[in-house]
């Protein structure tokens, strides 16, 4: 219990038990540094874990690459500069990490998502849709069983989601009140939070939680900082689907 550096070379944590890890890292007070050679998902349990403590963590997919480059300069007898494995690194991530959007009910999430999912040819997922095809709709599963309920069946689909790559991925307005829906959408992505005013957003009669002006503002107020908090990246919007859009694709480099 007093290692200073712990490396995972099990398939523990790995695709599909993503929610697995090898060890409790609170049982490892002494810890400095955290290395898995699990590279799918990009960010695993023990990494996560161990970046939100503030030690020094990397996943198996910088060892991946970083070992292929030198096997390659084995089998080819070539030298690579030093930075090629930092690039291919970078390369291979943007491909593979998700874009997440979060955001308001109306803030844009559904349609600035199928847009980027058009211009990237990626697979474009919508958590909502995914509950409708599997549960039926939304509205009647609030009325029925109530919001805990579909907090539950949300945040199965969350899970489910994202444990596949490469994906343009829009959540529902409430998806970053769990820790859990956040950790699962960090583990292969993004976050983005698209930060639309109030004023710009617009109730309508099929969202249980934003129906009025006065249910929107309440969960505009309980939200923002959540919001603000789980997002990697906040982006302003201002209206235009096609500006959000770019402005998104600007931040993946
Ligand atoms: C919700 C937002 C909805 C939907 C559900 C709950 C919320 O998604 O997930 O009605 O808690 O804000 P949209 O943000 O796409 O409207």
């Amino acid at each position: 219990f007093d290692a200073q550096v712990i490396i995972n070379t099990t398939p523990c944590g790995m695709y599909p038990k993503c929610d697995d890890a090898p060890i409790n890292l609170d049982d490892y007070p002494f810890t400095e540094a955290v290395l898995d050679a699990v590279y799918n998902p990009l960010v695993t349990k023990l990494v996560a874990k161990a970046i939100k403590k503030g030690i020094k963590a990397e996943c198996g997919l910088y060892m991946l690459v970083a070992q292929a480059v030198f096997a390659s300069q084995k089998f080819t007898n070539t030298i690579y500069e030093a930075e090629k494995i930092d690039a291919i690194f970078r390369d291979i991530l943007l491909s593979k990490q998700n874009i997440v959007l979060t955001g308001m009910p109306s803030s844009g999430k559904t349609t600035v998502g199928e847009l980027l999912a058009h211009d990237t040819e990626r697979e474009f997922i919508d958590t909502d849709r995914v509950i409708e095809e599997k549960y039926g709709d939304i509205r009647k599963i609030f009325e029925t069983h109530g919001e805990e309920y579909f907090r539950g069946l949300e945040t199965e689909v969350i899970k489910e989601v994202s444990k596949e790559c490469g994906r343009v991925i829009a959540t529902g307005g409430g998806a970053v009140l769990r820790q859990e829906n956040v950790d699962a959408l960090k583990s292969n992505g993004r976050i983005f939070f698209l930060d639309r005013p109030l004023n710009q957003l617009m109730p309508t009669s099929d969202r249980p939680l934003a129906n009025d002006v006065e249910a929107m503002k309440k969960r505009y107020e309980e939200r923002f900082m959540i919001y603000k908090e789980t997002a990697d990246t906040v982006i302003k919007v201002d209206g235009n689907p096609q500006s959000v859009k770019t402005k998104i694709l600007e931040e993946m480099v």
